[in-house]
């Protein structure tokens, strides 16, 4: 059967293989490029891919020392948070992964919310834009379809930018704080056209709860109502799933 996008399907039911794919790509970047540029997704998905990444780069001396060179973008932050709430992505970031790793952090972003958010997020693009941009964008996906935090909506945003997080996500993801009212109404995130400006897109999609999200945002039509969707206008995405897409190939 003709494939209906140009978009590479990785399905295997074992994600810690997936987890092993997905890090194999990352390693090629790394090795392959002097200044990889990768921006970095969160949420519970990435946590075994990155988990991957650490443990293999301090199994091997050359790949440990090539996170020095790694300038890493986030996709986006809680507004509310401090850097050191356990539940910022900021916290997150570091726990999971940065602290096992030589990299500079000067050469780590993460959105800003603290301050001008209007101006931190002009400044975010720009840091961005000076480096060119990313390599690699790692990214997960919600069960409504956002990517980063763009949520369904009549318009999407191109730019980093301030943004309501939907009563969906932030249900999610209260599943990550003690009570709902203390899951963030806003945060910051990266645009659509920020994500879609890497030069490869890697997006994990693990469990029977993302197959809707998946068979909507790729089964050939586009709509600002499934952010996700737009990634099939990219010509290089490749998709890691555990689940059967079999319906839209
Ligand atoms: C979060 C993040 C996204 C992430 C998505 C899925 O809220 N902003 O970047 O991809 O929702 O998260 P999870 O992997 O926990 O299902």
């Amino acid at each position: 059967m003709v494939k209906k996008q140009a978009i590479q399907w990785i399905v295997n039911q074992d994600t810690d293989v997936l987890n092993g794919i997905a890090a194999g790509i990352v390693f090629r970047v790394l090795v392959d490029i002097l200044h990889p540029v990768i921006g970095f997704a969160t949420g519970s998905t990435p946590v075994g891919l990155y988990q991957d990444l650490v443990q293999n780069s301090r199994a091997n001396p050359k790949l440990l020392e090539r996170w020095q060179h790694v300038i890493g973008f986030n996709l986006d932050e809680y507004v509310g948070l401090p850097e050191n709430h356990p539940q910022s992505y900021h916290h997150y970031m570091w726990e999971n992964i940065y602290q096992f790793l030589p990299v500079l952090p000067q050469h780590i972003y993460i959105p800003k919310v603290t301050g001008d958010l209007e101006v931190n997020c002009r400044t975010y693009d720009d840091t961005l834009a000076n480096y060119g941009r990313q390599d690699l964008q790692i990214l997960g996906i919600g069960k409504n379809g956002h990517i980063g935090f763009n949520e369904p909506a009549g318009n999407l945003v191109l730019n980093t930018h301030v943004t309501p997080l939907s009563e969906a996500t932030r249900r999610a993801n209260a599943r990550f704080f003690d009570t709902m009212d203390e899951v963030p109404m806003r945060a910051i995130t990266m645009g659509m056209g920020g994500i879609l400006r890497a030069k490869r897109i890697l997006l994990l999609a693990f469990g029977n709860e993302k197959r809707e999200a998946l068979l909507q945002a790729f089964s050939g039509t586009i709509g600002t109502e499934c952010p996700a969707s737009f990634l099939q206008l990219h010509a290089n995405v490749t998709i890691l799933t555990d689940q059967d897409m079999t319906a839209i190939f």
